[in-house]
């Protein structure tokens, strides 16, 4: 078998066949590859942010972690720039996308719930919300995004703040296993148990190691939930300034959460600052006092309710769509509270960047509160996960994020991005890869101890350097 791949392989080079073609010819059945002209090839390029799409030379989609690794082979061979596509989520230019060959990783769609270990084995193909759909009827849960649309793969090897995490933790806290596709073409399941420092990387360190397949995830019962998103009138901000100081400063309750959002959205007749909340109550009803404040407010729409946990990510569609095709940037604004000073700042740095962006074509300009318990990070130890580089103190991920429609203008969103986070941003704390602007040095991610640590695993397990053929933050 090896020996007509390999013959095949060199006839394709002899004829000038590209690495599409080589890899065409190699692969099995259940893998296909896709040119410019399919809808199959249209799909595997898109991205949630049209500015992280590019046109590859073809797509793949491999149907087995066996035929990943015969993918991976040639493209080392033959030194070819490619792109691996989970969820394509990833704000950051070039991080999932190619002018090589886009691997796209949608054929592994598994979603296996096991009540003896209470694990799920979820393909690294799916988005959430499917995954969501398929356990709520079996009446689990695992931890992944909070609203629709986002990749298991990216979120997981990222980090993942969830509705649960207050709960359990990161994402990455709940890995039990990978199936991992090394750059030599080797299949391996990688456990704490049987490659400790390789675990270690995997939880923070993307694309770094290969090409991951399969994860399994810890399971936890799931009822039913109370929450969804309401939108307020800017002229209710100094309300909705008190209920957030208030909400982020003493509930202490791990079944609650929030997103907290302060936009600057151009609207039909003007630009006006908005003022809007995702709500969510592990339970299917919250205890009098967690909301209260912001459900006083008048709410200028709001579908806040009993529901499944799907139907409350689910709900978010309408809002996350109106954004989709645009130019979008995404920075981390590291945060240690929520106080009063705090918010002021933050509302001050959306006023001046939306009326400053406003003349460059902003769609949106928005800020995303996100924020959790202290005891966050104490549900894994110290040292057991790549990101973040230190658990001793917990870091709200403060998102901001940047839409606007014409290419002309990138630098100045990303500019704009950079100077946002500079200025209000903590420093010397772990900053989140997730939500990281391009070029954030991994130091600033991991921390010197865990970098050496990851470094020392790549080497291992890419001694030739394969995976720098992709984009994405290397080690
Ligand atoms: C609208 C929106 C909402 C978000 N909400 C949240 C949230 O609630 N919580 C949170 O923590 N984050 C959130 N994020 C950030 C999100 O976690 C990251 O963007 C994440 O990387 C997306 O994963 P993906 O698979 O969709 O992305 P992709 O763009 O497909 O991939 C991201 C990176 O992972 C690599 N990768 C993908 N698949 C694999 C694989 N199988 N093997 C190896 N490497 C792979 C890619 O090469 C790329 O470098 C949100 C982002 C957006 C745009
Ligand atoms: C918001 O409030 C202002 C001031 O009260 C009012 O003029 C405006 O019409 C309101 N906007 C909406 C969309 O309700
Ligand atoms: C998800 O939300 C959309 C938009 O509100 C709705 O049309 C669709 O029916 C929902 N899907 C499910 C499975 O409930
Ligand atoms: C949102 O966009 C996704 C991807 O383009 C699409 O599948 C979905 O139907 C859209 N939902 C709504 C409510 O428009
Ligand atoms: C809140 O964070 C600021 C830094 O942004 C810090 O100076 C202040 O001491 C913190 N306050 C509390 C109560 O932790
Ligand atoms: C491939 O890489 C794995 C992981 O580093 C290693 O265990 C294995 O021996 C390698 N196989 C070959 C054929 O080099």
């Amino acid at each position: 078998m090896l020996s007509i791949a390999l013959l095949l392989s060199l006839v394709g080079i002899a004829l000038g066949f590209d690495s599409c073609q080589r890899i065409a010819i190699a692969v099995s059945s259940a893998t296909d590859v896709y040119y410019p002209g399919s809808s199959s090839y249209v799909a595997d390029n898109e991205h949630y942010a049209i500015s992280s799409s590019q046109a590859s030379k073809c797509s793949v989609e491999p149907g087995s972690a066996e035929d990943v690794g015969i993918v991976l082979g040639i493209l080392g061979e033959t030194k070819t720039a490619f792109g691996v596509k989970g969820g394509g989520h990833a704000t950051n230019p070039g991080f999932s996308s190619t002018i090589g060959v886009q691997i796209a990783m949608t054929r592994f769609k598994e979603v296996t719930y096991d009540a003896a270990t209470q694990t799920a084995v979820i393909g690294a193909g799916n988005i959430w919300d499917d995954v969501y759909e398929v356990l709520d009827a079996q009446g689990v849960n695992v931890l992944g995004g909070r609203v629709i649309g986002i990749g298991v793969a990216g979120f997981t090897l990222g980090g993942g703040y969830s509705w649960l995490s207050n709960q359990y933790g990161l994402a990455i806290d709940n890995v039990v296993a990978y199936e991992l596709v090394v750059p030599n073409g080797t299949v391996v399941t990688v456990t704490e148990g049987n490659d400790p420092d390789l675990f270690f990387s995997l939880k923070g360190g993307y694309n770094n190691y290969g090409i991951i397949t399969r994860f399994t995830l810890k399971t936890y019962p799931q009822g039913a939930v109370w929450g969804g998103l309401s939108s307020y009138n800017a002229s209710y901000i100094s309300a909705f300034n008190a209920a957030t100081v208030k909400f982020c400063s003493e509930v202490t309750d791990p079944k609650a959460g929030m997103l907290i959002v302060y936009g600057y959205i151009s609207g039909e007749v003007l630009h006006i600052v908005y003022l809007g909340t995702q709500i969510f109550y592990d339970g299917p009803t919250p205890p009098n006092g967690i909301f209260d404040d912001f459900l006083a407010i008048p709410a200028l729409e709001q579908d806040v309710t009993t529901r499944s946990f799907f139907d409350l990510i689910n709900s978010t569609s309408a809002s996350i769509n109106l954004s989709a095709g645009y130019r979008t940037v995404y920075n981390e604004i590291p945060t240690l509270n929520y106080s009063e000073a705090n918010i002021e700042g933050i509302v001050d740095e959306v006023n001046f960047w939306g009326r400053t962006l406003s003349a460059h074509g902003a769609f949106v300009v928005s800020y995303a509160l996100e924020p959790f318990l202290p005891s966050l990070l104490a549900h894994a130890s110290a040292g057991s996960s790549a990101y973040p580089g230190s658990r001793k103190q917990v870091v709200l991920p403060t998102n901001v994020n940047l839409q606007w429609p014409s290419e002309s203008e990138d630098s100045v969103f990303h500019d704009a991005a950079r100077r946002t986070a500079q200025k209000l941003g903590v420093k010397g704390v772990p900053i989140y890869p997730n939500y990281a602007i391009y070029g954030t040095p991994v130091v600033d991610m991991y921390g010197e101890e865990g970098l050496g640590r990851m470094e020392a695993a790549r080497e291992r397990v890419d001694p030739d350097g394969v995976m720098f053929l992709t984009g994405g933050f290397k080690v």
